[in-house]
């Protein structure tokens, strides 16, 4: 399939968009800096923090598991059967999930959760982080899937 460029000028943080890559669905989060901050405090309770498995491009080997910091790309395929999970972007009580629910996703079929860098949650179905497909910047805001 061709790449896809997506202009995301207009993302504002705490927006989602989805496009579609090769049949499938990749999301591209603009993360605020309370959302960024909470991936720090959770890697005890997920399965792969540091993504050492390999679920994505060298360059989005770190703790936001992207090029910008602020931005996620992600496929949004849950890595047990292929669901599509759903966000629930809202934190703590306010979310109606856990009272420390940081923000995330959650896959409807079989209740796996992933945090908002696509990492699974501990003891869940999944057996994955969410995958990131190759992308990179043509400037500042024309982003360049695949
Ligand atoms: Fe997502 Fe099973 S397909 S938890």
């Amino acid at each position: 399939g061709a790449p896809v460029e997506v202009d995301i000028s207009k993302l504002a943080p705490g927006q989602m968009m989805t496009v579609e890559w090769r049949g499938k669905p990749v999301w591209i989060i603009n993360r605020t800096k309370e959302q960024l901050e909470a991936l720090a405090k959770i890697a005890d309770k997920l399965a792969d923090p540091k993504s050492a498995k390999n679920m994505q491009p060298e360059y989005a080997k770190n703790e936001t598991r992207s090029i910008k910091p602020e931005i996620l790309v992600a496929v949004g395929i849950c890595t047990h059967l292929g669901c599509s999970p759903t966000e629930k972007f809202k934190t703590g009580a306010e979310s109606g999930i856990e009272a420390d629910w940081p923000g995330g996703f959650i896959c409807p079929c079989h209740g796996s959760t992933f945090d908002l860098a696509g990492r699974v949650y501990k003891s869940k179905p999944a057996p994955d982080n969410l995958e990131i497909p190759p992308h990179m910047y043509l400037g500042d805001a024309k982003l360049v899937i695949g």
